[in-house]
């Protein structure tokens, strides 16, 4: 009677013959729990009849850290930048463990969802799946640190006091979602075209974030792949992202290499970007590296502007950024605007001064083909409320994961306040 004991409180009891995922084969329900403990008091035949209200069933407190941990290694990391993202997007308009798949900018986050469903049925009576969630966007965090070793194998490796534990819970759940948390209310995501105000606006609003926590945050992208079938953006399929090898899922500062060079000379030795349009017509043919097999664009998928690198990375890879990434380093205001054809974030300047032409030259190449010097592409203002802080995140290893806990916490508690060890909506 196993089952009987963890009811009580051990834990790591086989499930009993209950069909479950292998993540949670030793994890029960209330339900599950209370009528196993009810039969072995009362027998097979009382149990089935139903259990009486007034039964009292001490629930277990398996770990759910544990199963979420089981969860993310059996997808062999993969879900790893899921939760993370996840955790957002949740995040945004006040944590409440649902999401609105009808808005295409979150698109790609049906899997998180429907993988940790059972665990949020598992747990529903002890924790509300916001909770769940706001778990698996810290678990995620955790399991991202580490390195690769001489085998190419990641070894968890997290620097010392580094940890991402969930300080609280108390998350309400919204309402008019499914069980699973697709639905509730609408909330508009930030544009990926926002400029440096209207980056550091949206995370000062939204999260009462200051300029140091919204470039940390943003260091979340060093484990996240653009699936260009989702929201448009990345390279047609292709496993990349924001930095090389992003398909390793460390966090890490190198998200900060990709956008500043050397100390005293971050512009000219950083590695170069430049914009380029996204065609997303419906249709589109290639080919995906992964299954190796032909697929087409679906329906609805916008047309973007995204950042494209080429000089970094050592394979062929081609990593992206956009325009919001690209905003910690350059000032796109007066810079962006909608094209001929209505697609948003197209910038008229270059990330860099044209290689060995300064603005005199550009200025008599231009008289030269009778172009107007005005029409001439000028390399980007720096983003001056923010590079300094990109640079130091990219000298710090340390440093950055240290604000980066601190800030992950801060959004994954957006909406509440904590009273006595608990969270409570804050009322608007
Ligand atoms: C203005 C702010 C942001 C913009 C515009 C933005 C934009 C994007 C875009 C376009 C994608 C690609 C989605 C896909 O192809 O599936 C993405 C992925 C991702 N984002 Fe962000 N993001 C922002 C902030 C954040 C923040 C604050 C976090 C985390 C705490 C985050 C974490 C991620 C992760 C981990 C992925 C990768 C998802 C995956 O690999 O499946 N992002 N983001």
């Amino acid at each position: 009677m196993k089952c009987v004991k963890e009811c009580q409180g051990e834990v790591n009891a086989p499930p009993c013959g209950v069909d479950r995922p292998s993540y949670l084969k030793d994890f029960w329900t209330y339900d599950e729990c209370c009528t196993e403990l009810y039969a072995s008091r009362k027998g097979d035949d009382a149990a089935e009849a139903g259990v009486p209200d007034d039964f009292k069933c001490t629930h277990t407190d398996p770990d759910l850290r544990t199963a979420i941990e089981r969860l993310i290694t059996d997808s062999e990391r993969e879900l790893i930048p899921k939760y993370l993202r996840l955790g957002f997007h949740d995040c945004v308009g006040g944590c409440d463990g649902c999401v609105d798949l009808k808005n295409p900018d979150n698109n790609g986050l049906l899997e998180p969802i429907e993988e940790i469903a059972p665990i949020v049925e598992v747990f529903k009576n002890k924790y509300s799946r916001a909770d769940v969630w706001a778990m698996a966007t810290m678990v995620s965090a955790q399991m991202s640190l580490g390195k690769l070793d001489d085998d190419g194998k990641f070894v968890i490796e997290a620097p010392d006091g580094i940890t991402f534990p969930l300080s609280h819970v108390g998350r309400k759940d919204c309402e008019g979602a499914n069980a699973m948390g697709i639905g509730g209310p609408k909330v508009e995501m930030p544009s990926n075209d926002l400029d440096t105000h209207g980056l550091l606006d949206f995370f000062s609003d939204e999260f009462n974030f200051n300029a140091s926590e919204a470039v940390a945050i943003m260091g979340a992208h060093s484990v996240a792949i653009a699936s260009r079938t989702n929201v448009g953006f990345g390279n047609l399929g292709k496993e990349e992202g924001w930095v090389c090898h992003a398909e390793e899922y460390i966090l890490n500062n190198r998200f900060y290499s990709m956008l500043v060079g050397e100390d005293g000379d971050l512009v000219n030795s950083a590695p170069n970007w430049t914009q380029e349009f996204v065609n997303n017509t419906e249709g589109i043919e290639f080919v995906d590296e992964e299954t190796n097999e032909t697929e087409a664009l679906g329906p609805g998928i916008p047309n973007r502007y995204q950042w494209f690198n080429t000089d970094k990375c050592d394979d062929e890879e081609r990593p992206i950024m956009t325009n919001a990434d690209m905003a910690l380093v350059r000032d796109f205001s007066g810079h962006i605007s909608v094209d001929e054809n209505g697609t948003p974030g197209k910038v008229n300047c270059t990330f860099k001064e044209d290689e060995g032409e300064g603005e005199d030259i550009r200025r008599r190449r231009g008289l030269r083909f009778g172009i107007s010097a005005q029409n001439i592409p000028e390399a980007c203002p720096i983003a001056s409320e923010t590079i300094d802080i990109v640079s130091e995140y990219k000298e710090d290893n340390e440093g950055f994961l240290h604000d980066f806990q601190a800030v992950l916490e801060k959004m994954v508690e957006n909406g509440y306040e904590v009273k006595g060890n608990v969270l409570y909506p804050i009322d608007n």
